[in-house]
């Protein structure tokens, strides 16, 4: 079978010292699939892209990307691989031509291909105009199109993007998200890191990780299945009160708060919506309004975090 795209790990590991970042995960990428990994500052989100992308040497396990071994065939792994740092650095006293061209360079893009190329990926990221501008003065998603322009110049079959979307304002998320859509299909497999979880929807795989292990892993709808019981969402103007008073009631099981609302999650959302109201309306606490609601991924996975044991193997 033609691996070429593929991303595996079998019980890949990293320890620093006393900490456990990865722990045993084992990973199956189809090639063009959009994988999102998501999870909490800390989770080992880096430390595992560095893994894959062949920068970083796993204390265990082996990770395998279009088939070569991320650690032993390294020298062949660059030429498939395109990889955006967390912290990616541009030259910012370069143009946004200059750093393309300096990108150009390292991968050997030379001859006749290079100037189309670079063309070409001006275009698709938006940056035309903008070939002249020095990379400081250029906005925070102009920066991260501009990082992902320089990624792409050897026409990758595999995109390693780690929160390349963090600090950007919504509309340039909205923009790059667009981009993605066109690589996707043109048919690079795109491994990303994220805290948002509205982008973890738009992958068609996603692995919650968390503690070092992935905890869970497949398709946005199945993982917002995985939330047992029913979910009841309330408006209210005393929020706190509220929630002290729903908190300890039976067949309440959690309440998460998301800003004018709480959401609680409850074994029975028929029996229990009216026993609320009337719990509420005994304690003198005025209700804007109070229905059943289907949980998110972002309720998914905080009551899957919730609910986990301390972390012993990958599942
Ligand atoms: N180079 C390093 N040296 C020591 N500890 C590290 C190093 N890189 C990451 N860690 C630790 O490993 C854990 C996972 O970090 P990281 O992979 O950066 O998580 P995430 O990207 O999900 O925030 C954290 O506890 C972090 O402090
Ligand atoms: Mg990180």
């Amino acid at each position: 079978m033609d691996q070429t795209g593929r991303i595996q790990a079998e019980q890949l590991t990293k320890h620093f010292r006393k900490t456990q970042a990865v722990r045993g995960i084992n990973l199956d990428v189809a090639p063009g699939e959009i994988y999102g990994l998501i999870g909490p500052d800390g989770a080992g989100k880096t430390t595992t892209i560095r893994m894959l992308a062949g920068v970083m040497k796993p204390t265990a396990g082996t990770a395998r990307v279009s088939g070569f071994d991320t650690h032993r065939q390294a020298e062949k792994l660059r030429h498939q691989i395109g990889y955006m740092a967390q912290r990616f650095s541009l030259y910012g006293d370069l143009s946004v031509r200059e750093n393309m061209d300096f990108y150009a360079d390292i991968f050997g893009v030379r001859g006749a291909e290079r100037e189309p190329q670079i063309q070409r990926l001006l275009r698709f990221a938006r940056l035309e105009e903008f070939q002249d501008r020095n990379a400081d003065a250029l906005s925070g998603g102009m920066k991260k199109k501009l990082g992902l322009a320089c990624a792409l110049i050897h026409r990758p079959k595999v995109l390693f993007l780690d929160e390349p979307t963090n600090g950007v304002d919504p509309i340039s998320r909205r923009e790059f998200w667009d981009i993605l859509s066109d690589l996707h299909i043109a048919g690079v497999t795109i491994f990303i890191s994220t805290a948002y979880m509205d982008e973890a929807e738009r992958c068609s795989r996603v692995g919650l990780m968390y503690q070092g292990a992935i905890i869970r892993q497949g398709a946005p709808a199945d993982l917002r299945q995985l939330v047992r019981g029913d979910l009841i969402a309330i408006v209210a103007h005393e929020l706190a009160a509220t929630e002290h008073v729903v908190a300890s009631m039976t067949g309440v099981s959690e309440v998460q708060a998301y800003g004018d609302r709480l959401h609680v999650f409850v074994d029975d959302a028929a029996l229990r919506l009216p026993e609320i109201e009337s719990a509420l309306r005994a304690a003198s606490i005025r209700v804007t309004q109070i229905r059943p609601t289907a949980p998110h991924l972002q309720e998914a996975f905080i009551s899957l975090v919730t609910h986990q044991r301390p972390p012993t193997a990958d599942r």
